[in-house]
C-alpha cells in the first residue's frame, strides 16, 4: 500500500515538473523575442489608442513615396518599420537603427518624423499634419507591415 501511494507521488511529481519545464520553456521563449526588440518599441503608447483599419485609409498620402512591403519607392518600404533593424534602406544607407533624424526608434519619434518630415542620407520627407487620434491610427497600422 505505502509502496503503491509512494509510487504514484513519483509519477504525479513527474507529471508536475515536465509541466512546468514546458510552460517555462514556453515564457522564456516568448520573453525572448520580446527582447529583441528595443524598450522603445515596446512603448504601444500612441498605438494603443488607434484603430489599423482607419489608418490604413490615412496612408494614401505616404503612398506616393512609400510601400507597405521591403520595395524602396521614393523612401524606404515601410515594413519592418518597428523592428529593431527599422525597414530595409536602400543604396548602402544604414541608420544603425535609428531614425533618419538620429533619434531612437519609439512611436513618439516616430510621430514627430512624420509630423517634421526632414532629410536624410536618401532624399527628402515633407512634413505631414495629423492629429493626434489619425497619428494614432497611423501608427496602429504601420505596426501591421511586418
Ligand atoms: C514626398 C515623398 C514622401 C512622402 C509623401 C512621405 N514620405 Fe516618409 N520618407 C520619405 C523619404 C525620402 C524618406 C527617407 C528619408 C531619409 O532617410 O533620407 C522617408 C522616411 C520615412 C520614415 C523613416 C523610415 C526609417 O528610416 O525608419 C518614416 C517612418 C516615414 N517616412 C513615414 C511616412 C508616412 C507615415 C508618410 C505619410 C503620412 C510619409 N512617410 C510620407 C519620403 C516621403
Amino acid at each position: 500500500m505505502n509502496r503503491t501511494i509512494a509510487w504514484m507521488f513519483t509519477l504525479v511529481l513527474i507529471a508536475l515538473l515536465t509541466a512546468c519545464g514546458g510552460s517555462n520553456q514556453n515564457a522564456s521563449s516568448q520573453s525572448q523575442s520580446a527582447e529583441q526588440l528595443p524598450a522603445a518599441l515596446l512603448d504601444t503608447s500612441i498605438s494603443s489608442k488607434g484603430d489599423p483599419k482607419r489608418g490604413k485609409d490615412l496612408f494614401g498620402p505616404c503612398a506616393a513615396c512609400h510601400t507597405t512591403s521591403k520595395e524602396v519607392l521614393v523612401g524606404p518600404g515601410l515594413a519592418g518599420l518597428f523592428s529593431a533593424k527599422g525597414p530595409v534602406l536602400p543604396n548602402g544607407v544604414d541608420y544603425n537603427g535609428l531614425l533618419p533624424n538620429g533619434k531612437e526608434r519609439s512611436e513618439a519619434n516616430i510621430a514627430e518624423w512624420i509630423r517634421t518630415g526632414g532629410t536624410g542620407r536618401i532624399g527628402y520627407m515633407p512634413t505631414h499634419n495629423l492629429t493626434d487620434q489619425e497619428m494614432a491610427d497611423l501608427m496602429a497600422y504601420l505596426r501591421t507591415l511586418k
